[in-house]
């Protein structure tokens, strides 16, 4: 038989469901009341999107599918724009679309015209006032339009994009520069660094990383808006629950999916030597990533909840 011209969300299920991008504030807002956190997931192209959505239909929870400028460098923005709402129109869960790391104002001012419900704008190489200006000026932009803004204070250890940051350049979020940075640019979420990490080399190399959870108190007492943790592939179950229990509202997840994708690529070439069908290619490493977005939304509380 063949089968219906529609995202298929995983063995036995093609729904269509006719659901919507959904705008972020109502993701953050409902993990806020729950105290649990949402994961914000990073997507490169079709088939990351589609262990996203598969996970959170399955897992029954909320996901917000991020893209960085990097990510619609390589994909272009109408492209994973067009795919993502897509996805999300298929599944009965709310998915919101987040632009992360933000650097340039143009893309910036582009995604909100997209569509994009929050954008983050990454101003933490900056020194504080230069940070504040910028992310103030993308509040004035974003604002009026109905479109969330992250902002960065604090500087995190590993690689984002272009931009390396050794051990000895990365520093923790104070909680009072914090607090005066909330109130002089208004944003709507903080990303913070607390003992977070970007990148892959953690995980290849099994660094033993900790989050300093007494800096996120400190944090969490002083901001009343929703924190982000960015850089959260592989710290321990146990240390991402202590962060939520402090807090953090959203967490990032990029290196896993990548070195899952990778890692299942990498088996399934050597094993099929002779196999050139890219759909027969690509699947395992679908079902590889859905299966550490499953793992995620159980461990960050947003399962069941949507
Ligand atoms: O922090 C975000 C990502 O892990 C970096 O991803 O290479 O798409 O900028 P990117
Ligand atoms: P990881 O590198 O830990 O996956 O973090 C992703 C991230 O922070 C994306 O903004
Ligand atoms: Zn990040």
């Amino acid at each position: 038989m063949r089968p219906p011209l529609c995202l298929p969300l995983g063995k036995g299920e093609m729904r269509e469901k006719n659901n919507m991008l959904v705008h972020i504030k109502k993701i953050i807002q409902a993990a806020v009341k729950g105290k649990y956190a949402v994961g914000a997931f990073n997507v490169n192209n079709l088939e990351i999107i589609q262990a996203v959505c598969r996970a959170a239909e399955k897992m029954k929870s909320a996901a917000i599918i991020q893209t960085t400028e990097g990510a619609i460098r390589y994909a272009g923005l109408d492209e994973l724009f067009a795919l993502i709402k897509a996805a999300a129109e298929k599944v009965s869960v709310p998915i919101a679309i987040h632009l992360d790391h933000g650097h340039d104002f143009d893309l910036i001012k582009k995604c909100v015209e997209m569509g994009y419900s929050s954008v983050m704008i990454d101003g933490s190489a900056r020194p504080f006032a230069a940070n504040v200006r910028l992310t103030k000026n993308v509040v004035k932009f974003a604002r009026p339009k109905g479109v969330w803004v992250q902002g960065e204070l604090g500087r995190l250890e590993g690689a984002e994009d272009w931009i390396k940051t050794g051990k000895g350049e990365a520093f923790l979020t104070e909680p009072e520069e914090a607090v005066r940075f909330v109130r002089q640019t208004a944003v709507d979420t903080l990303a913070v660094a607390i003992g977070n990490y970007h990148g892959v080399e953690k995980i290849v190399e099994k660094k033993r990383l900790r989050l300093n959870l007494r800096q996120l108190e400190k944090i969490s007492r002083l901001i009343k808006i929703p924190l982000v943790l960015h850089g959260a592939s592989g710290f321990s179950a146990n240390q991402i629950k202590a962060a939520i229990k402090l807090g953090i509202r959203v967490v990032n997840i990029d290196s896993e999916l990548r070195v899952s994708f990778a890692t299942a690529e990498r088996k399934f070439l050597s094993e099929n030597k002779k196999e050139y069908d890219p759909r027969k290619i690509l699947g395992p490493a679908i079902a590889e990533m859905q299966e550490v977005v499953e793992r995620k939304m159980k461990i960050f509380g947003s399962a069941g909840k949507a």
